[in-house]
């Protein structure tokens, strides 16, 4: 007799019973929904304390004559459940991985949301037409303050305290005073403020159109604001005349409008020309025969303008003996107003994007 417990019974019954949980956990391959339960199933057969494992143990006792087949056969059984889980778990990893790419999926055929670039405003566009026009007739361009001592916006400009032409424009004094001049400060009520200054810092002769905000105490209404857009010209230069003011706004009206605009001159009273005038264009709307716009008249009154009073040209510190010249102004807020037909100027101000989008 061997002195080994088992008998070969015993180790085709161990063989049984390791082909039975195989089977048993093959079977339920199909219910396994994700890693923990396949990892859970083979830990319970393939673990170190699983079926299967301590089966495999009991070689040890397995008669030698019978062991190599015993080790064989449960080693088939090993394998084919090693198999089974690795083949599951992969697919479980496959599936998970399609899943989330399915999420991150990009459908590049959708059209791409449209990014809007915005606009340029209009008041911003006519005033580059005009810089652009008048570059061309050999202006330079310049800026000056829109807060400005009372000395720049009015005494300098033959308008002293007291005068009755202060009254045209009623402005918004700051509580402040200038720093430099102890003067009293306002907010500019035209850009004609920048007429000495300019002729201070660049003498004659000179050629210079100034763009700016300038501002007035009024209450708002369809064609008043308590701020707009106007722009200056100045030009001095020896033997200026009124021809040469008509004949520059002329050219520079007909290149904004793109048609031939006729001008005339008025009578107009600004304490800084003398002649002081007034300047009509020919109506843009009618070419002249008569319209709503221009109340039948075929004209549109326009802007300011005149030869240069020569106490301005003398503030300016310009020798008056050689040079004289004209001036003008007119708001391009109101350009732009008959340019597109806008008949509330409070529109140029606000933030109505389905009005600013049209242009
Ligand atoms: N500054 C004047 C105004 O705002 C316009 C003007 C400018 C008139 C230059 C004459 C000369 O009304």
């Amino acid at each position: 007799m061997s002195g080994y417990n088992y008998t070969v019974s015993n180790s085709k019954k161990l063989l049984l019973e390791a082909e039975e949980i195989s089977k048993k956990a093959l079977g339920s391959a199909g219910a396994w929904k994700n890693l923990d339960e396949i990892k859970s199933q083979e830990n319970k057969t393939l673990g170190r304390k699983g079926s299967i494992t301590s089966i495999l143990k009991e070689i040890k006792n397995i008669p030698p004559e019978e062991r190599g087949n015993f080790g064989k056969s449960l080693n088939t059984i090993k394998v084919s459940l090693e198999k089974a889980f690795s083949a599951a778990k992969e697919h479980i990893m496959n599936e998970e991985l399609r899943v989330s790419l399915e999420k991150e999926k990009i459908d590049v055929t959708v059209p791409a949301a449209k990014h809007s670039l915005g606009g340029i405003h209009p008041l911003s566009q006519v005033q580059r037409k005009i810089e652009k026009i008048f570059t061309s007739m050999g202006f330079s361009i310049l800026d000056g303050p829109e807060v400005d001592t009372e000395f720049f916006n009015f005494d300098a400009l033959n308008v002293p305290t007291d005068h009755p032409a202060r009254d045209m424009q009623d402005t918004f004094w700051m509580s402040k005073k200038s720093n430099d001049s102890n003067q009293n400060t306002v907010l500019r009520t035209q850009t004609s403020n920048v007429q000495v200054r300019a002729m201070r810092e660049f003498g004659a002769p000179l050629r210079a159109i100034i763009p700016g905000r300038v501002f007035r105490n009024e209450a708002t209404d369809a064609t008043h604001e308590i701020d707009f857009n106007q722009v200056e010209g100045l030009l001095i230069d020896e033997n200026v005349s009124v021809a040469n003011i008509k004949g520059v706004m002329k050219d520079f009206f007909s290149a904004f409008f793109e048609k031939e605009i006729t001008v005339r001159l008025r009578p107009g009273y600004f304490p800084f020309v003398e002649p002081g005038l007034e300047m009509d264009l020919s109506c843009i709307f009618c070419s002249g025969s008569g319209c709503r716009i221009c109340k039948k008249t075929g004209w549109i009154e326009f802007m300011g303008c005149g030869l240069i009073h020569k106490n301005v040209l003398k503030n300016g510190h310009i020798d008056t003996d050689k040079y004289n010249g004209f001036a003008f102004g007119f708001g391009i807020t109101r350009l732009v107003m008959m340019k597109y037909g806008i008949d509330d100027i409070r529109l140029l101000r606000g933030a109505n994007m389905g009005f600013l989008r049209q242009f």
